[in-house]
């Protein structure tokens, strides 16, 4: 990680996030910053309300009280469950995430199989996720965020070798 530049801004800012499902209060005033190229734990219990900051970041939920502050596009959510879709092909999933680009079909499948080469799945495109391992569809979750190749990744993943994947990831940027 270079060092953070003098007066350098975060690409992330929460600021007093309150979010309540009916009754009860899941986050009481989350604030954090995060700077580029900086890697972030979220620790807490099951259900203390980490996924749910993640969904507040990239717009899924709304915040009840509080701002989120974002100076870059380039962030890609990567789900805690792979969340593909079974019906489709690693391709058609990837695609679904790059429709907004409207590219044409070269360049779109381009995109999908330098991706795939980047988390070590060359090749796979036409698989089934039912064929694909745990570890396998994981890294497809990684390589489907829409914008090119994200600056910043939010997952709720710790198994390390999904850190050094994005380790790796980010380092290409
Ligand atoms: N859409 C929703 N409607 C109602 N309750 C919700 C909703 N989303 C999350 N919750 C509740 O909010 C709490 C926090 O959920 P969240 O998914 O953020 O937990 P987490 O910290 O990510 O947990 P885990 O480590 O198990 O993934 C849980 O009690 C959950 O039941
Ligand atoms: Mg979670």
């Amino acid at each position: 990680m270079s060092p953070r530049k003098p007066n350098e801004q975060p690409v992330l800012e929460l600021k007093n996030i309150h979010k309540s499902f009916g009754d009860r209060q899941i986050l009481k005033g989350v604030s954090f910053n995060v700077y580029a190229g900086e890697m972030l734990g979220l620790i807490g219990p099951s259900g203390c309300g980490k996924s749910t900051i993640l969904k507040i970041i990239c717009g899924l939920l709304e915040p009840d009280e509080g701002e989120v502050i974002k100076r870059s596009d380039e962030i890609g959510l990567v789900f805690q469950g792979s969340a593909l879709l079974n019906s489709l092909t690693v391709r058609e999933n990837l695609a679904i995430a790059l429709q907004r680009r409207k590219l044409g079909k070269a360049e779109e499948n381009r995109i999908i199989s330098e991706r795939l080469k980047m988390v070590g799945l060359e090749g796979y495109e036409d698989y089934s996720p039912t064929k694909l391992s745990g570890g396998q569809q994981k890294r497809t979750s990684f390589a489907r965020p829409s914008s090119m190749i994200p600056r910043s990744f939010f997952t709720t993943n710790r198994p390390p070798v999904l850190i050094r994947l994005c380790r790796q990831l980010l380092k290409i940027t």
